[in-house]
């Protein structure tokens, strides 16, 4: 399979959530994400950023994986040295599907963030 996904959020309502609720941050973020985000004036715009790679992932594996493991936190975004970010996936996923490709392409500005991933994986059968 070559599928493609994408997802666009405002940045204030990720704010608002995360300064709500720590439980929130806690439930969609995985502990390297909150560790990559949690400094600087850009806090938020990576938050959401991620919270787009999420959801733009979800959308291309809702149509082959039940939705109980495609947690929030089970599908996280790393950042190479050079800042190029990367999809990680839970072990969970894993053994559901082999991935052949996937990449990710993030971008924010003061409102909005946005996401882009295309991924290549074929379905493993039991
Ligand atoms: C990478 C670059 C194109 C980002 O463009 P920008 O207009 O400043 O910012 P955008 O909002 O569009 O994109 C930001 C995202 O680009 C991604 N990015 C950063 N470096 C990247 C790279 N080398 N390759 C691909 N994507 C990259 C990141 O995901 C980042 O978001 P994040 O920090 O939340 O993960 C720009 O910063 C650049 O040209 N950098 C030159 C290299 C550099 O200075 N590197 C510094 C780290 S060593």
């Amino acid at each position: 399979m070559l599928e493609t996904g994408i997802d666009i959020i405002e940045v204030a309502r990720i704010k608002k959530s995360i300064q709500a609720s720590d439980r929130f941050k806690k439930r969609i973020f995985h502990p390297n994400e909150i560790d990559y985000c949690k400094s600087g004036s850009t806090e938020y715009q990576h938050y959401s950023a991620r919270f787009a790679a999420k959801e733009a992932t979800r959308k291309i594996l809702l149509s082959y994986l039940p939705n109980n493991i495609l947690k929030w936190d089970s599908i996280w975004i790393e950042n190479e040295k050079n800042g190029k970010p990367i999809i990680k996936f839970s072990e969970e996923i894993l053994k559901k599907i082999n991935i052949i490709n996937c990449s990710v392409s993030l971008s924010h500005i003061k409102e909005l963030a946005i996401a882009s991933v295309v991924m290549e994986f074929e379905i493993i059968k039991n």
